[in-house]
C-alpha cells in the first residue's frame, strides 16, 4: 500500500515557532512516532512525506535515524493541507491503484490501524477512520451565537485519518474540487461533495490529532502509558 503523510503545516494553533511535527515528543520528534508506526505496519511499501522545503533536512534526519531512507520519498507541501495532498497525489507512481493519507500530527496510531484500512480498502472506493462522537454537538449560527440544531449523536462520527481512496477517483474529486474552488479540511469531503461513497472504518480513541499544546501532555501520556504495557 502507498502512504502519504501530509506534513506540510505550520503549526499556527500549537503557538510554536517552527512546524508542531518537529516538536520533541518523549525522546523523540513527533514525526518520528507516526513514521515508525508506518515503518511498523506491515500493508504500507512505499510513504510520500509532503513537506515544506525548510523543514527538509530535519525530516531527513529523522528518516535516517529511523532507517526509512529506501521507504520515504519526498514531496514539496503547498499552502493548504488540500493543495499538500493533491500534490502528494501527483508525485504517486504510474502505478499505485489505492492511497492512505494520515496526517503527520496523528503521531498515536497504531501499526494495526493502518493495516485494518490498508485491507478494507481492497473492497470499496474510500474510507475514513473515525469514531462515534462522545459530546452532544451542537450547530451554531456564527453571527448570533444561538444554537439552530442538535443533531442526534447517534449519526455523528468524529472524522480522522488514515482515509484511504482509489487513486484515479481521489485525484478527479481533487481536480473538480480546485475546478468549483470547494474548501475542505479532508479528502473524503471532497469524494462525498462528488456523489462517491465513503465507508468508516472503526477509529481509535487515543488516535488524537496533536493540534494545540494540551494534545502534547495527553499524547506524551498515553506513550507513557503504552511503554508500561
Ligand atoms: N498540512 C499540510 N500542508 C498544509 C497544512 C497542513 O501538509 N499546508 C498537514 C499538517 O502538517 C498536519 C495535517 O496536515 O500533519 C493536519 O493539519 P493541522 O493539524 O491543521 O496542522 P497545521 O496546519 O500545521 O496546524 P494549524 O492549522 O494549527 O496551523
Ligand atoms: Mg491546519
Amino acid at each position: 500500500m502507498y502512504l502519504l503523510i501530509p506534513a506540510a503545516g505550520s503549526g499556527r494553533r500549537m503557538g510554536s515557532d517552527r512546524n508542531k511535527l518537529l516538536l520533541p515528543l518523549l525522546e523523540k520528534p513527533l514525526l518520528a512516532w507516526t513514521l515508525s508506526a508506518a515503518r511498523a505496519a506491515q500493508s504500507i511499501r512505499w510513504v510520500g512525506l509532503i513537506g515544506q522545503p525548510e523543514d527538509f533536512q530535519d525530516f531527513k534526519e529523522i528518516v535516517v535515524s529511523l532507517g526509512m531512507t529506501k521507504m520515504v520519498h519526498f514531496i514539496q507541501g503547498g499552502a493548504t493541507r488540500q493543495e499538500s495532498v493533491y500534490r502528494g497525489l501527483q508525485a504517486l507512481p504510474a502505478v499505485a491503484q489505492r492511497v492512505l493519507i494520515h496526517d503527520g500530527a496523528r503521531c498515536l496510531i497504531t501499526p494495526k490501524l493502518f493495516d485494518r484500512c490498508a485491507q478494507e480498502l481492497h473492497h470499496c472506493p474510500g474510507l475514513i477512520a473515525a469514531i462515534p462522537v462522545k459530546d452532544t454537538i451542537k450547530v451554531v449560527e456564527h453571527s448570533t451565537q444561538q444554537i439552530t440544531r442538535t443533531p442526534d449523536r447517534r449519526q455523528l462520527w468524529a472524522a480522522q485519518t488514515p482515509q484511504g481512496f482509489e487513486v484515479d477517483r481521489l485525484t478527479r474529486c481533487h481536480d473538480e474540487g480546485v475546478r468549483q474552488g470547494w474548501e475542505v479540511t479532508d479528502d473524503a469531503a471532497l469524494f462525498e461533495q462528488c456523489g462517491l461513497p465513503v465507508k468508516i472504518v472503526e477509529g481509535e480513541e487515543t488516535n488524537l490529532k496533536v493540534t494545540t499544546p494540551v494534545d502534547l501532555a495527553i499524547a506524551e501520556f498515553i506513550l507513557r502509558q503504552r511503554g508500561q504495557e
